[in-house]
This record gives structure tokens, C-alpha cells and sequence, in this order.
């Protein structure tokens, strides 16, 4: 008998949920989803310290040696999304989706431009547009956003995305592809009910999904489904023949390990009954939104959660530029005071041969052998630098 994965496979494109390259190699998946939790959880990761300090180094070069460290970090964000976009693409061979600053969410004409940078990053290494989704927030500045964005020839994928408004809003601007959150949706039901858990069937994030599913195929919308955020792995097999669904590393291991038939419940070409066909504006928008509690609150908080990750990721660049810059800092000033004070060229200063006053030169020596190498020399400045920073 087949393992659930395999079954899954056959009737949806099975897409990893995760910023983790391994993984990702373990599954051989069709296309892959990041979003800032993921990337600054990828970032942890020791094997990839050297994909975030290349970033680093080219956001330097990019914004040139006079600019400060905030512009610095500013810039890496960027790269460091795309970098491990561009890494994941080496594995996948279809679509990566990389998302835009969530601080961005409510601004639409900064949504495109950040959007359009990152497709230029892309692009610059010689990808092309269709490889790549642009995550945006659900929010109606974000859709309008996508709009143009695919007007333009770039792919977006409609994310934090929990109610039926904001569905039928993105496949009337012509989405690429949705990604409803079906864990997050359970998450506020368990919470607001004080249940523990939901039956499949029943699991509210399936039956958003489930909705949203007929109504596009009914209807003949274009615009994908990817269900997201799931929490457990009888989400997934109630919503096997979906579009696509992205799926963390450890429920598509649980999949995997998994025997048993998989019956499909979604079918494009023979979608369940739906309700009638109905059209957004912005007001209409906004008045099925607001009277969504679950929706609205999630959204929010989707929305906060994502940029305190950036904000934690930003943080820790700027913390690791600081080393980086420091360190080729000091090595330059090493070089400079041997130049000046290593008279006989042997790699060491002597006492004799030093220019500055004793008691600098005994600070220097740890060691008390009367001699500076250069790990003294780096040593002290490295000292002088922790004494700055804690000052
Ligand atoms: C993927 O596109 C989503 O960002 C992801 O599935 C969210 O999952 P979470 O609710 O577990 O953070």
C-alpha cells in the first residue's frame, strides 16, 4: 500500500513550507513557500552562517562603504530572502515564493516597488519571473498591489489569507495564487470555543478552504489555491486534490510514514455545490472583513507576527555586520600599526621598536614576553571595541 504522500502527489502539487534547504532535499517537492518566520528560522541554522554573511558583504558593495549599517541591513533583508530563494531553486523545480516586508502590508505603491525589487533580484541572476511567487498580505492595499503586480508579468501569492472576502478580492484582480491558512483559522477556533480539536470534516480551516475551492471552480477563476499553516496532517488529507498545499517538513514526514488510502475531496473538474457568484469593491470589501472577527484578528496579528520576525532578523544582521565589518576593521588596523612599528619586518614589535608610550605597549602584552604578534595587537583592539560597545 502507498504512503499518503505519494497518493497526495498524484492529485496535488505538494509544495514544502519551509526556508530549510535539507529539507527540502528530503522531499524533492515541486515548489517551496518562505515567509519571515521561516527565513529567520532557516538564518539559525550554523550551515547557512555563510549565505547570510555573502548577503551581507554584497548589500555592502550594493549600498556602497560611506552608508550606514542601518542601510547596510536594510538591504541584506532583502537579499537574504532572495539568496534563500535563489538556493531553494536549485532544488525545486518549479516555483519558490519570497515575501515582500510585512511592514509594508497596508502600502500599496511600497509593496510594488519592494516587489519589483525582488523580482530584480531574481531576474539579475538570471531568473525568470515565472519561478517566482511575491508573497503579499491579504489586506485590500496588498491586493490592489497584486493587481498591478501581475498586470506587470510578476506572480503573487496572496498570503495571511482567512476569509472568503478576501479570496473572492484576489481571483477578481487575477491572482497568480491564494494561500489560506487553515491552522491558523483552527488556532482561533480552539481558542474562542475552548475545544481541543476539530474533526477533519469539520476543522474550520478546511471548510474555509473547502469553500473558497468550489467557489473558484465553479465559477472559473484562475487563481490557484494553496491551502497553508497546517497544523496537523488530517488538515491535509481533507483537502487532498486541492491546487497545491504547502506543508511543514515534519507533517510531510508524517506522510510519508504513513500508509492507508487517500481519498480525494476536492475535485477542480466536478466542484461541490457553492453559493452565488458575488463582486467586490473596496467598501464591500471592507464591511465582510470587518464583520469576520477571526479573519480580521488573525490578519492583524499575521501580520504583527511577520514583522517582529524581521525585526529579530535585522537585529541579528546588524549584530553579525558589526562582527564582520569589525573584524576587517581591525585587520586593516593591525596592518597599519606593524607598518609603523614593525621596524626589522619579523612580525613582532619589540619594545624597542615601539613608537607609543609603555604603558599602551604593556597593555598589549598579555603574555609579558616583552614582544607584540599581531594576535596581541588584535586582541587589545577587540578589547577597546567590547569596552566601547558595553559604555
Ligand atoms: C505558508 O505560506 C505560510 O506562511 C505558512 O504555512 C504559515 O504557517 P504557520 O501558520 O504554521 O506559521
Amino acid at each position: 500500500m502507498a504512503n499518503l504522500l505519494d497518493q497526495l502527489a498524484a492529485m496535488t502539487v505538494v509544495v514544502a513550507d519551509t526556508g530549510d534547504l535539507d529539507a527540502i532535499r528530503q522531499f524533492t517537492p515541486r515548489d517551496a513557500t518562505t515567509n519571515p518566520s521561516l527565513i529567520l528560522a532557516a538564518a539559525q541554522i550554523p550551515a547557512y552562517q555563510e549565505l547570510i554573511d555573502r548577503s551581507l558583504r554584497e548589500s555592502r558593495q550594493a549600498v556602497g562603504a560611506d552608508a550606514g549599517a542601518d542601510a547596510v541591513v536594510r538591504e541584506a533583508l532583502d537579499e537574504i530572502c532572495v539568496t534563500f530563494g535563489k538556493e531553494i531553486l536549485k532544488i525545486v523545480p518549479g516555483r519558490v515564493s519570497t515575501e515582500v516586508d510585512a511592514r509594508l502590508s497596508y502600502d500599496t505603491d511600497a509593496t510594488i516597488a519592494k516587489a519589483r525589487k525582488l523580482i530584480g533580484l531574481y531576474n539579475a541572476a538570471g531568473i525568470s519571473n515565472d519561478r517566482v511567487l511575491i508573497k503579499v498580505a491579504s489586506t485590500w492595499e496588498g491586493i490592489c498591489a497584486a493587481e498591478q503586480l501581475e498586470k506587470e508579468g510578476i506572480h503573487c501569492n496572496l498570503t495571511l489569507l482567512f476569509s472568503f472576502a478576501q479570496a473572492v478580492a484576489c481571483a477578481e484582480a487575477g491572482i497568480t495564487l491564494i494561500s489560506p491558512f487553515v491552522g491558523r483559522i483552527l488556532d482561533w477556533y480552539k481558542k474562542s470555543t475552548g475545544r481541543d480539536s476539530y474533526p477533519g470534516p469539520e476543522d474550520p480551516g478546511v471548510v474555509s478552504v473547502t469553500q473558497i475551492f468550489n467557489y473558484f471552480k465553479t465559477y472559473g477563476y484562475k487563481t490557484e489555491v494553496m491551502g497553508a499553516s497546517f497544523r496537523n496532517t488530517d488538515e491535509i488529507i481533507e483537502l487532498a486534490g486541492c491546487d497545491l498545499l504547502t506543508i511543514s517538513p515534519a507533517l510531510l514526514d508524517q506522510l510519508r510514514r504513513t500508509d492507508g488510502v487517500l481519498e480525494r475531496k476536492l475535485n477542480a473538474f466536478d466542484p461541490a455545490p457553492t453559493e452565488a457568484q458575488i463582486h467586490l469593491d473596496e467598501p464591500s470589501f471592507r464591511e465582510m472583513l470587518s464583520a469576520d472577527q477571526m479573519a480580521t484578528e488573525k490578519l492583524d496579528e499575521g501580520i504583527r507576527g511577520f514583522c517582529k520576525a524581521i525585526e529579530t532578523l535585522e537585529a541579528q544582521l546588524a549584530h553579525r555586520l558589526a562582527e564582520l565589518e569589525g573584524g576587517a576593521a581591525f585587520g586593516h588596523a593591525v596592518h597599519e600599526i606593524f607598518l609603523l612599528n614593525d621596524l626589522d619586518g619579523d612580525g613582532c614589535i619589540t619594545r624597542e621598536e615601539w613608537l607609543g608610550s609603555d604603558a599602551v605597549f604593556a597593555a598589549l602584552d598579555t603574555d609579558n614576553d616583552g614582544r607584540l604578534a599581531p594576535e596581541d595587537v588584535r586582541g587589545g583592539l577587540g578589547a577597546a571595541l567590547a569596552l566601547a560597545q558595553s559604555a
